[in-house]
């Protein structure tokens, strides 16, 4: 049976492998809907290819430059074209749609990301954000609908797969490996004068900017250990088969890397490591402060109006002057997201 899929972020980096990956297993999944924020270039090419039904834009204003410019490449299967959060959740929470994968930018697919989970599809989670901001909510959902959640995220695959080969009881603890980004070796003076053009410059992989940054930062570890995973690796405990990644086996080329050098992270360089472990310990809102105080120092850091070595310390600030509460709804992440935005916009003219 094909298995019709919803692609959150299709125009991105994850969304457009995963699109490869459809593409070289012909026959076993159906495009049904893709959602992406403004970039139409790509996705008009996506459309023609694999014709989904339903397709979301960022903007409404956008909606009639993509039906115009389809109308000029002669487009004719029948396409709804919506809009914004309402419209990412239409496409996501679809009867057609069994399988969503969630790889928009930043918390911007999160109420779609979670509406399909209560809605009853299948999750195959890059955004690793959603767990971060609202861990407990999402992966309760999933369990009240037995849900299977299935990491895309690289690390959060590896480790799923890690403790399927033991049981739970045998596992003292997991240890997340890096290559420590493109700073890994320059010296802290030189901090504030990096460049965006060096810090979205990652020696290995071609990413979206956000994570490029938090890869340089070592956010994105921080990340990768401020979500709660006892929950997802409790259901990836459970899960009866392997995931492939691009369709290809998993596997090293050991010959190929030669030798492996590890090093403890040096967290006076990098803060971000001890400011996403310090989320963790503390819970409750702070997953999600730390996220969105991130995103807004990661983007002035782009547009040139934070120095990159401000990043963290606008993070702390805006994580000790955020209350401490309980996120008990959706409603509540998403406050909590904007009042920790709101700060994080008015400290960064004064950090930096
Ligand atoms: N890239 C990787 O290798 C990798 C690895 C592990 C985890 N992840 C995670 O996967 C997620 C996606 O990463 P990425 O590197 O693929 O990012 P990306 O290349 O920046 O792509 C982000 C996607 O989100 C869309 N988007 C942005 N704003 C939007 C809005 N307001 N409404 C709807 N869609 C919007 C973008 O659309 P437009 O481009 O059309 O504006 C794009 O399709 C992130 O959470 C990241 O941490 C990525």
């Amino acid at each position: 049976m094909t298995k019709g899929l919803c692609i959150l972020g299709s125009t991105g980096s994850i969304g457009q492998n995963c699109l490869r990956v459809v593409q070289s297993l012909p026959g076993r999944f159906r495009i049904v809907s893709l959602s992406a924020g403004k970039n139409l270039d790509v996705l008009v090419e996506q459309i023609l290819e694999f014709s989904p039904q339903v397709v979301s834009v960022g903007e409404c204003q956008l909606i009639e430059p993509l039906r115009e410019r389809l109308r000029l490449r002669e487009h004719r299967a029948p396409l709804k074209v919506v809009a914004e959060i309402s419209g990412q959740v239409e496409a996501a929470t679809l009867p057609e749609v069994d399988f969503v994968v969630s790889a928009s930018h930043g918390t911007t697919g999160l109420v779609a990301t979670y509406e399909a989970v209560r809605a009853g599809k299948q999750l195959g989670l890059a955004n690793k954000e959603t767990l971060v901001v609202a861990g407990e909510l999402v992966m309760q959902a999933a369990r009240e609908r037995a849900l299977e959640v299935l990491p895309i995220d690289s690390e959060h695959c590896a480790v799923h797969q890690c403790l399927r080969s033991g049981r739970r009881q045998e596992v003292r603890r997991l240890i997340l490996t890096g290559s420590g980004g493109p700073f890994l070796t320059t010296s802290r003076k030189k901090f504030d004068s990096i460049t965006p053009e060096e810090a979205l410059k990652h020696p290995v992989w071609k990413m979206g900017g956000r994570i490029t940054v938090d890869s340089a930062t070592l956010m994105n570890k921080g990340l990768e250990t401020a979500p709660d995973m006892r929950f997802p690796i409790q259901y990836a405990l459970t899960y009866p088969d392997r995931v492939t990644v691009n369709g290809r086996p998993l596997g090293l080329d050991l010959a190929a890397l030669g030798r492996l050098t590890f090093r403890k992270p040096d967290t006076r360089r990098f803060p971000c490591l001890e400011l996403g472990r310090a989320a963790l310990e503390k819970g409750g809102a702070m997953p999600c402060v730390l996220n969105a105080a991130d995103e807004v120092a990661v983007e002035s850091f782009l547009t040139r109006r934070l120095p990159f070595g401000d990043i963290p310390r606008v993070i702390e600030r805006v994580m000790r002057r955020m209350p401490e509460t309980e996120l008990r709804s959706l409603d509540d992440v998403l406050k909590c997201d904007r009042e920790a935005r709101q700060l994080a916009r008015e400290l960064i003219p004064r950090t930096s």
